[in-house]
C-alpha cells in the first residue's frame, strides 16, 4: 500500500508518496536521491545509513519511512551551508585525517553531530559510546574520535557558530 506523508528534511518542508515497506534509506537514496547516506550492511550493523531523526541518530536502513512522518530528518546533506561551508565536524574530519575512502564518514559525522547536538562538550568516552555503531575499515578509529574531540564545543566558538544556529534549528 501507498500512503503520502510530510516530513522536514534538511529544513526544507518535503510531501512524498511512498510504500508502507520502504525504509527511510530507500526513500533518500532511491526515491529522493540522497546519495550522501550510504548503504552498508543494510541490517543495522555498520552506522554506515546513519541519519537524524528529532534529534536522535538513527539507522535509517532499519527506520520505516513511514514513522518520519510529521517529523524532522537531517542528512549529511543538510549540514554544509548554501555556500558550501562545511559544517565545523565535516571541516575536522578534513583536518584530522578522519576520512580516507569516506564510505562510513556520513554515518560517522551524523553520529558525532546528534552527540555534539546533546552533549557539546563531550569527553573521549562519551564519543566512542555514539560511536560504537559506525563501522570504519580505514582509519583505525583513533583519528575519527580525534576529529569529533577536536569539533566538539563548536556552538561556542563565536566564529563558526553563526551560520549554522539558524540551518540546524530549522
Ligand atoms: S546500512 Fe544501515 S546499519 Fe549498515
Ligand atoms: S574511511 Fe573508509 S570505511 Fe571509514
Amino acid at each position: 500500500m501507498s500512503q503520502e506523508i510530510a516530513f522536514t528534511l534538511n529544513g526544507n518542508e518535503t510531501k512524498v508518496a511512498i510504500q508502507d515497506h520502504w525504509t527511510l534509506l530507500h526513500l533518500l537514496r532511491e526515491e529522493l536521491g540522497l546519495l550522501g547516506t550510504k548503504e552498508g550492511c543494510g541490517s543495522g550493523e555498520c552506522g554506515a545509513c546513519t541519519v537524524i531523526v528529532n534529534g536522535d541518530a538513527v539507522n535509517s536502513c532499519l527506520y520505516l519511512a513511514a514513522e518520519v512522518n510529521g517529523k524532522k530528518v537531517l542528512t549529511i546533506e543538510g549540514l554544509a551551508t548554501a555556500d558550501g561551508t562545511l559544517h565545523p565536524i565535516q571541516q575536522s574530519f578534513v583536518d584530522n585525517g578522519a576520512i580516507q575512502c569516506g564510505f562510513c564518514s556520513p554515518g560517522m559525522i551524523m553520529s558525532a553531530k546528534a552527540l555534539l547536538d546533546e552533549n557539546p562538550n563531550a569527553k573521549l568516552e562519551d564519543i566512542k559510546h555514539a560511536l560504537a555503531g559506525n563501522l570504519c575499515r580505514c582509519t583505525g578509529y583513533v583519528q575519527i574520535f580525534n576529529a569529533v574531540k577536536l569539533a566538539s564545543g563548536y556552538r561556542y566558538d563565536a566564529v563558526k557558530v553563526v551560520a549554522w544556529q539558524s540551518k540546524d534549528d530549522s
